[in-house]
């Protein structure tokens, strides 16, 4: 098989609501990899949800537990090839560049129009950065610089499946590195 070549972790990011966990659980089926999600990593090691970090504990916490399970994870992912799915804010912490990039790390955008994102998140109770459509927008804008420094974007909304996206991702995975 031609994928065992491709590089690993492919390293999925974007804003909440993306597909990052859907979409990186179809590749990692795909490929024969292991799948990683960060947000569950987390929860395993804090013995707790993401949301109940950000409740009674606060974002800066939950911002240290995501840094050094991230760090973790990329560890692991030097045994195995992996798939790792990130939390949405994960890439906006200029901190979390440098581990991933060492770690031969491909990013990867799940670019989604924001009205999609905001369809597919209102009424998710447990996200504990969607409060209102306003700060949505504001934070999703903000976030794009970070996420557009990907080396690959993917389309991943009007309707694509996880499958037809995750094609859209390996496509351009391989033409990363082309095989002789
Ligand atoms: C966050 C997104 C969440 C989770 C946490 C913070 C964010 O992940 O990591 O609630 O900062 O956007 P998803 O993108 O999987 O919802």
């Amino acid at each position: 098989m031609g994928d065992i070549a491709l590089p690993s972790p492919l390293v999925l990011l974007g804003f909440m609501g993306s597909g990052k966990s859907t979409v990186g659980r179809e590749l990692a089926h795909r490929l024969g990899w292991h799948f990683c999600d960060l947000d569950k990593r987390i929860e395993a090691a804090a013995g707790t949800t993401v949301a109940a970090i950000f409740s009674q504990r606060g974002e800066a916490v939950f911002r240290e537990l995501e840094h050094r399970e991230l760090l973790g994870a990329l560890g692991a992912a030097r045994q195995r090839r992996t798939v790792l799915a990130l939390g949405g804010g994960t890439f906006a912490q200029e901190r979390n560049h440098e581990p991933i990039r060492a770690a031969g790390g491909v990013t990867v955008f799940l670019e989604v129009p924001v009205e999609e994102l905001l369809l597919r998140c209102a009424g998710m109770a447990n996200r504990p950065l969607f409060r209102d459509e306003a700060s949505f927008r504001a934070l999703h804008e903000f976030r794009l610089g970070y996420y557009r420094q990907a080396a690959i974007t993917a389309a991943a909304g009007g309707g694509a499946t996880p499958g037809e996206v995750s094609e859209r991702v390996l496509e351009q995975v391989r033409r990363l590195r082309p095989r002789p």
